[in-house]
């Protein structure tokens, strides 16, 4: 396996240079040369040793090998509705065969046919260190060998409820749930038990979990589907959520007017991640905040995706903006299944057992998933690290936006921390109107294309990707060659 050793991509996470400048050539080693620009070779083809030889560019434009996947897809459809179990990943709005996936290390997946990837989903966010991070996997083998699940208190829970709280200041307490989804409708609930009122205010294009009132105008997957909510949510659930185009404090200011003291709780993803990544206009979330107050209405951000994901402590950090409650997932549960929600002691007091509003799980606190969670954050905590992400991100955008500019293609891409965007549309984008607004064909042939030379993007315009730490200067590079490769291609889609 070529994979550069942990520290070597802390070197060349550290080399980056300027965030925001692409790096005219950066010298890599031959192995991970080899690696990032031939990485559809399978382990049985791949020619060892000093004969290996990078193809030039041009000739490395075929499409990988998909006979397993498509059988496995065939099998899968059988047992299970569409062949999967979270919409996305079927392909549907990128049209082709998921690859199926058997591995992954560091930077990289690995499918059933050989082909090696490297990975921006990072399984939708959570994979921040990288796939299979020594850590996490030793943590999570020693948690395993004391026993999988308890259903009573661990002396872990606190540790990581602890940690939550240092790295939040707006959380002085924190519930462990098992999804993003429970955290989000838990918080909702929460809000409406402590106001006594019904009504919610969300953000179009936001998503925030496949919860009833919540599925109203929602991003991610929803988007990619092209469906308004979904069958099967009574009209009567969603009209108590009113729902706004995001950046638009005076929409805001509108619906308080009608609705200002019915509203328990405005729910927000402080950087919108599930219609593409954008990012919040200037003194949107303080706007937010602000006539949150006036109207004694909660504000919570659901930071299931920006959590420990843009900055050490969220967005709320980055941007500076206090939350009355906020919502936690994939980063804290370092790639198994835990979220949270949080906020202030005397909102977190009317949870059960402590309070009335009643919210319980089987599996919430799991300590595989505890002792997963634990380990990244102390990763997360070491000085730099936001910054090499957040570089790692801003080359990745600069240059692909930089390439685009020079092949002529209108394209506008966004980056926050360890997030970033592409809308093939002029700009700017601000909110979800604008973002559908980029041509769906275009992303369809650039994302088969980067997919034709080994990089794994979201298949969906409405998705954010995710870069990690283990993301190294030879995958950046590897990706804005491919870029210009998948750029030149999509010009070609009126
Ligand atoms: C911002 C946000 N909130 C909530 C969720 C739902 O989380 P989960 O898929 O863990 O239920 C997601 C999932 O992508 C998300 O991005």
């Amino acid at each position: 396996m070529t994979r550069a050793t942990e520290p070597e991509i802390d070197q060349a996470a550290n080399c980056l240079g300027e965030p925001g400048k692409v790096a005219p050539s950066i010298a890599t080693t031959a192995k991970e040369r080899k690696f990032a620009l031939a990485p559809r070779r399978t382990a049985r083809s791949r020619p060892a040793g000093p004969a290996a030889r990078i193809p030039p560019l041009d000739s490395r434009a075929m499409s990988p090998s998909q006979t397993q996947s498509k059988a496995l897809l065939r099998r899968a459809t059988k047992s299970i509705p569409g062949g999967v179990n979270s919409p996305v990943r079927a392909y549907g709005s990128v049209a082709g065969t998921p690859p199926f996936i058997v591995s992954a290390k560091g930077s990289k997946i690995h499918d059933a046919d050989g082909n090696t990837f490297i990975d921006y989903v990072g399984s939708w966010g959570p994979m921040i260190l990288g796939h299979a991070h020594p850590a996490v996997i030793r943590a999570v083998k020693k948690a395993a060998s004391a026993g999988t699940s308890f259903g009573a208190p661990t002396e872990g829970e606190i540790e990581i409820a602890e940690k939550v709280c240092a790295a939040l200041p707006s959380v002085q307490q924190v519930r462990f749930v098992s999804s993003g989804t429970e955290a989000t409708m838990s918080a909702i609930r929460l809000a409406r038990g402590a106001t006594g009122r019904k009504k919610i205010l969300k953000f179009e294009g936001c998503y925030h979990g496949h919860s009833d009132g919540l599925l109203v105008g929602a991003g991610s997957g929803v988007a990619t589907l092209g469906i308004p909510g979904s069958p099967g949510v009574p009209e009567e659930f969603t009209k108590l959520t009113i729902q706004l185009p995001f950046n638009d404090l005076s929409a805001v200011a509108g619906a308080f007017k009608h609705h200002g003291d019915d509203l328990a709780c405005v729910i927000v993803e402080p950087v919108a991640g599930n219609m593409g990544c954008v990012p919040p206009g200037p003194g949107f979330l303080e706007g937010l905040r602000e006539i949150c107050d006036r109207h004694q209405t909660l504000l919570i951000f659901d930071e299931v995706m920006t959590g420990f994901r843009v900055a050490w402590g969220g967005a709320q950090c980055l941007y500076k903006v206090k939350p009355d409650l906020t919502c936690l997932g994939k980063v804290i549960g370092g790639g198994l299944p835990a979220a949270a929600y949080g906020g202030r002691r005397d909102l977190m007091k009317q949870i059960a057992p402590a309070g009335p509003v009643y919210q319980a799980g089987t599996l919430s606190g799991n300590p595989l998933a505890v002792a997963a969670g634990l380990v990244t954050l102390e990763r997360l905590e070491q000085p730099g690290v936001y910054e090499k992400l957040a570089a790692k991100a801003e080359r990745l955008a600069t240059g692909i936006q930089k390439r685009a500019d020079a092949i002529g293609v209108e394209l506008t891409t966004t980056a926050v921390g360890g997030m970033f965007g592409l809308f093939f549309h002029p700009g700017p984008v601000r909110n979800f109107e604008d973002a559908k607004k980029a041509s769906e064909q275009r992303f369809r042939k650039f994302f088969h294309a980067m997919l034709d030379e080994g990089i794994y993007l979201a298949p969906s315009p409405y998705e954010a990707a995710f870069v990690s730490l283990a993301h190294t200067r030879g995958d950046l590079s590897a990706t804005l060659q491919a870029a210009e490769i998948a750029l030149e291609k999509a010009s070609k889609v009126r």
